[in-house]
């Protein structure tokens, strides 16, 4: 069975270098891994083998048993149409003004389409591992609840009040034109329009079996998935990271990233007077305040949620290649393979 490491977590906290880090480490330890990755920095994706940023797997050359993809966080409304109307509805969905319209303003579309993206790749029974980078939207969140999010727009209550229980015919359009809420909204909006969007949502409709069922089956894979939120010790990312627990995600692990050395807390010998070394000095003090700050609000974060935490110290060189990439878990020893499942 293929074990799922999810990556999550607010922008900028490390998420594409930390999953890249597992992939490394996973592929190394001799499981068949692939990284999806998202938006990764140039040097980055080199470094994972990754020349073509497409979303077909590509083998590392210089790392037996690792492949990468990007996992497109773009991907479009198109390919969902596609995936689950009849070509022909498709064809005209995707056509729709109206079909762009509510691609643009439901965010969800793009996540879920990365989620049944990352599906296709989990079910192909080709790896060991796959590590998940998640895209960043709404912190992390929104990859998660995507599926429900999709699931209750095509399903859901404004489209079972304008088309009806049932999936009327296509002749039945002109019948449902005469529905109240469609009176209501051909006299609000005119009637040419309205046309449009009865064949729209009736359109949108036959997408429903096929995203209701896929939906669970993605949801069936976060539940089974290793799920570590990353963040750091900042103010920003760590609100992102409690959200997940606020709306009842339980992460496998809480990553604080980018943690300072804790032998700076404590400066064991100031250095002799004169000005530069007075500015050292200060400078010194000050990070040493900030490694006591950074250790407060993990013991914070500790204290109001049960997940345990693990830290990944800050790397003087950002890692950008294979080396860079072990050298973040070698500096991480409670972040083990085993604690993901793997
Ligand atoms: N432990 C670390 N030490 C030093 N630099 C780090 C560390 N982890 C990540 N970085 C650097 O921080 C920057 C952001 O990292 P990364 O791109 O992995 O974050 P991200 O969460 O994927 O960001 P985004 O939300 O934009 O996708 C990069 O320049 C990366 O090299
Ligand atoms: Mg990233």
């Amino acid at each position: 069975m293929t074990r799922t490491v999810l990556v999550t977590g607010g922008g900028g906290v490390g998420k594409t270098t930390i999953a890249a880090a597992l992939g490394v480490a996973a592929a190394q330890a001799g499981h068949t891994t692939l990284v999806l990755t998202v938006d990764p920095a140039r040097r980055l994706a080199t470094a994972l083998g990754l020349d073509q940023l497409g979303n077909h797997p590509e083998p590392n050359p210089k790392l037996k048993g690792l492949s990468a993809a990007m996992l497109d966080s773009a991907a479009s409304w198109d390919a969902i149409a596609f995936r689950h109307a009849p070509g022909e509805i498709a064809e005209r969905l995707v056509t729709n003004p109206l079909f762009e319209a509510v691609a643009t303003r439901f965010p969800s579309g793009q996540a879920y389409a990365a989620a049944e993206e990352m599906a296709v790749h989990l079910e192909s029974g080709q790896w060991d591992v796959v590590v998940v980078d998640t895209p960043p939207a709404s912190g992390g969140i929104e990859f998660f609840s995507a599926p429900r999010r999709m699931r209750e727009l095509v399903g859901g209550r404004l489209l079972r009040w304008l088309t009806g229980a049932g999936l009327p015919g296509r002749r039945g359009l002109f019948n449902l034109a005469g529905r109240p809420a469609l009176r209501l909204a051909d006299a609000l909006l005119g009637g040419p329009l309205l046309e449009q969007v009865a064949e729209f949502l009736f359109d949108l409709r036959t997408t429903y079996d096929g995203i209701s069922a896929k939906a669970g089956v993605i949801e069936q894979h976060f539940d089974e998935a290793a799920t570590l939120v990353v963040t750091t010790a900042d103010p920003g990312p760590l609100r992102e990271a409690l959200r997940f627990h606020e709306v009842g995600i339980e992460p496998s692990l809480v990553v604080f990233n980018r943690a300072l050395p804790r032998e700076w807390a404590s400066i064991a010998e100031p250095l002799e007077d004169g000005r530069a070394a007075t500015a050292l000095n200060d400078n010194l003090a000050r990070w040493a305040l900030e490694v006591r700050r950074q250790e407060d609000s993990r013991a914070d974060f500790s204290g109001r949620v049960g997940t345990p935490i693990v830290t990944i110290p800050w790397l003087a060189d950002a890692p950008v290649d294979l080396d860079g990439l072990r050298a973040v878990l070698s500096g991480a020893p409670t972040l083990t393979l085993d604690r993901l499942g793997i």
